[in-house]
């Protein structure tokens, strides 16, 4: 159900935050002003207690990483995402990290790695443990019901925000040395 209903969402996001190029300080600052910018702004009132400690911890790495280069956050409006349901904050927390592992592998390869750009939130845990209980969640919600449609609906909010951050970081991308 979600897998399908928000394949076209997430891939267009994956062609969003693969603009940057990770492997160059620029493209990873960049990279770490919207995962700031996106982390920041979701409700942890709304998240499970891992997903909400996942989000945290990422916010802190990718803010610490920016600090470390005297880099500013990233400003975008804060949709209202008060009412969102927990397990759409999972599934996108939670899914977001299998894609972590591969956006690892691109960066660790690079001039930015090398530098240490990054690399406080790209050492950060697996968080996998949330990917595997959203699943074990998921299995009992029938496709096609209200409750399924809701989490769609919101799964793919959250996918804005993410995508809102990237086409503004893209937009002040610059040089830094
Ligand atoms: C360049 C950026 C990205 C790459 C290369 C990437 C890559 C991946 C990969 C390889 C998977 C596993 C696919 C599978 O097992 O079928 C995945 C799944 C997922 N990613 Fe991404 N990802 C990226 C960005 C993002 C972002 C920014 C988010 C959201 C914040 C995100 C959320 C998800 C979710 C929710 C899933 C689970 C999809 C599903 O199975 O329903 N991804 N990603």
């Amino acid at each position: 159900m979600l897998r399908h209903g928000l394949r076209t969402a997430h891939d267009a996001l994956d062609a969003s935050v693969s603009r940057f190029d990770l492997t160059e300080i620029d493209g990873m600052i960049a990279f770490l002003r919207v995962q700031e910018a996106a982390l920041a702004r979701l409700p942890m009132s709304q998240a499970s207690g891992p997903t909400a400690a996942a989000i945290a911890d990422l916010t802190e790495r990718a803010r610490a990483d920016l600090q470390q280069r005297g880099v500013s956050c990233l400003q975008i409006e804060s949709p209202d995402l008060s009412r969102l349901h927990p397990l759409a904050v999972d599934y996108v927390i939670g899914g977001s990290r299998l894609g972590a592992e591969v956006l690892q592998r691109r960066w660790a390869s690079g001039r930015a790695a090398e530098l240490g750009v990054g690399g406080q939130y790209m050492s950060a845990p697996r968080y996998i443990d949330i990917w595997r209980d959203f699943c074990a969640s998921a299995a009992d919600i029938s496709g096609g019901t209200p409750l399924a449609r809701r989490i769609c609906g919101d799964a793919s909010d959250l996918f804005a925000l993410f995508e809102t951050a990237a086409d503004r970081s893209f937009e002040e991308r610059q040089e830094y040395v």
